[in-house]
């Protein structure tokens, strides 16, 4: 996919359930995307990621789809999602929707065709297998059976907890697979025609008018057959999917036809979720003709997580954080162009994870703004695709929990009762899935200052954050020194056309790299005219004074209020937290 249409674009995703409600049920809907279109056109958004609107029993919150071809009404109708298309392309704005094919829902047409005959057709669209209660083959090792004695064909452990096989509903001895939640069954990519029912949908959503798909769990498509176990991980005789997927080769080939099957003759745009790619492999991923336009850089949000569990994960330190940045972008800029994330539905929010803990005990709320600001620049001006997660663009914080019965995400009630069952104490349990949880992302946007941060009139499907009168929308807006108006700015200088060239497509360099808690790099042009750009940050409390590889020209960005350059100086002196945009003079 070597288009780069979108390499000066910024894209920004929404999480539809929590973006903004228009009828008062409490679950926000494609009307109220539709409503807010313009607020985002004006903050600068082109690309918009929508996750999961299709019909679903929301067991996985829309990655669980049962049916590709309607929209759950919950979040409108299909008439709603064509108007947005039109809406958005009035606009010159991008729709993007979430592919998800790894899996469906098991309340879809074809598991539960599946389940009524295993061995027909629609058995085949997915991993089923008659099993035994006979004692595993000898020589087999890490066997794992079922609670009620089968055999199960190998030990591999849910993403979300548990062995990957489950019952099949309605029969004794069939069992299928599931890599994410029970109520996501696998489908059979090895079947060609489940391949061909993938692209079928995939074009008609194409011929829609949809500019193109973020690409959920990929990787997952291609197992490592036949089914096998692996030297389990933990005490429940487990093993990570990780594992398996390490020894799994091949995807490239269904990545592939499904690239020219679809995504090419459409020259859609293509984002892939790819965890854990093999470094020779990325050539194909996001080069030339690559299976995707881009992916995602999770360097850093993977940094620190432990196999352990959640409790034994580690927070990131600005230097960690330097060293994710800088290495992604060594990996990534020598073979296409990334897409720069601090946040998405999967994740802390950034300023709270991004900003370490024990300065943020220290900050009033002028430095905690300014700390924002420092994390949006750095991460937003590197090579690559910015994408802004919804609410991050006014600094939203992760949500405060009291009890587990608050928490609504699968994945952090798995990580509950696997930090439980290891011994961990309630109370640290929860501090846990307080830093590392996916509601914290999912927690309504914070638009104002009125009940339910101005988000619903009605009951609200997720808590809204308490600390919504502070960090909101309305409060930000007018005021030009907020993380919002900064955002703002970041976009608009990438856009500026004086600036493009090495903002965009300019190179990247490290600068004072092993300097403590500095995050700095030049952005550089050579083509039409040659142009050096510094971003240097002091991403620390204690003020200081730094080189500069040249005397700056001009400032192009000031995350605060402090002055800073001293004319045909080659240093700089920063406050805490400060940040600066520097036209250079080499
Ligand atoms: C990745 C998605 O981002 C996540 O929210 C989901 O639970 C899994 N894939 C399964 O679809």
């Amino acid at each position: 996919m070597n288009s780069t249409w979108w390499h000066d674009k910024v894209a920004y995703q929404i999480y539809p359930k929590s973006f903004y409600d228009s009828n008062g049920d409490g679950i926000g809907d494609i009307p109220g995307i539709i409503a807010r279109l313009d607020y985002l056109k004006d903050l600068g958004v082109d690309i918009v990621w929508l996750s999961p609107v299709y019909r679903s029993p929301l067991a996985d919150q829309g990655y669980d789809i049962s049916d590709y071809y309607n929209i759950d009404p919950r979040f409108g109708t299909m008439e709603d999602m064509d108007r947005l298309l039109a809406e958005a392309k009035k606009r010159d704005m991008y729709i993007v929707m979430d592919l998800v094919v790894n899996h469906c829902s098991d309340e879809h047409a074809w598991f539960k065709k599946a389940c009524e005959d295993p061995e027909g057709q629609y058995g085949q669209y997915f991993y089923l297998r008659r099993l035994k209660k006979a004692a595993a083959p000898e020589g087999t090792a890490y066997a794992v059976t079922s609670p009620d004695g089968y055999v199960l064909p190998c030990n591999w452990r849910s993403y979300f907890g548990g062995p990957v096989w489950e019952k099949l509903p309605g029969h004794e001895d069939w069992y299928y697979l599931h890599v994410f939640h029970k109520k996501q069954p696998d489908l059979n990519w090895e079947n060609p025609r489940v391949r061909e029912e993938i692209y079928t949908m995939i074009n008609w959503w194409l011929d829609r008018g949809l500019a193109g798909f973020r690409i959920d769990a990929i990787i997952n498509i291609k197992k490592a057959l036949p089914f096998r176990n692996y030297a389990p991980d933990r005490a429940d005789g487990l093993c990570s999917i990780h594992t398996m997927l390490r020894e799994a080769s091949g995807v490239g080939e269904f990545l592939g036809e499904m690239r020219d099957r679809t995504f090419a003759p459409h020259n859609a745009f293509t984002v892939g979720e790819v965890f854990g790619e093999k470094e020779e492999e990325l050539p194909d991923f996001i080069g030339k003709n690559g299976y995707f336009s881009t992916m995602f850089d999770f360097s850093e949000a993977i940094w620190g997580s432990s196999p352990a569990g959640w409790h034994a994960n580690q927070g990131i330190t600005p230097d960690a954080y330097r060293s994710c940045l800088f290495s992604a972008q060594k990996k990534f800029n020598a073979v296409g162009f990334i897409s720069n994330i601090i946040e998405n539905h999967d994740e802390p929010r950034g300023a709270t994870r991004y900003i370490p803990a024990a300065d943020r005990k220290q900050m009033d709320e002028r430095m905690l703004t300014t700390a924002k600001k420092a994390l949006a620049t750095v991460y937003f001006l590197a090579k690559g695709l910015p994408w802004i997660y919804q609410g991050q663009e006014i600094g939203m914080e992760n949500l405060p929990l009291h009890s587990i019965d608050e928490v609504d995400d699968v994945s952090s009630i798995d990580a509950w009762n696997v930090m439980r069952e290891l011994g961990v104490s309630e109370a640290d349990a929860l501090r846990a899935i307080e830093r590392n949880g996916r509601d914290n992302a999912r927690t309504p946007f914070q638009w104002s200052a009125a009940e339910n941060a101005g988000f619903t009139t009605g009951s609200p499907w997720l808590r809204v954050n308490p600390d919504y009168s502070q960090i909101n929308l309305d409060r930000q807006q007018p005021d030009p020194d907020s993380v919002y108006n900064h955002y703002k700015k970041l976009i608009a200088l990438r856009k500026d056309p004086q600036y493009r060239d090495p903002l965009v497509r300019g190179s990247f360099e490290p600068w004072l790299e092993d300097e403590h808690n500095v995050i700095a790099y030049l952005r550089r042009s050579e083509v039409p005219t040659s142009q050096t750009i510094l971003v240097i940050s002091n991403y620390q409390l204690q003020p200081r004074v730094l080189p500069l590889p040249a005397p700056a020209r001009r400032v192009l960005l000031n995350n605060c209020t402090k002055p800073v350059i001293q004319p045909g100086k080659r240093q700089v002196s920063l406050g805490g937290y400060q940040t600066l945009v520097l036209e250079l003079d080499m």
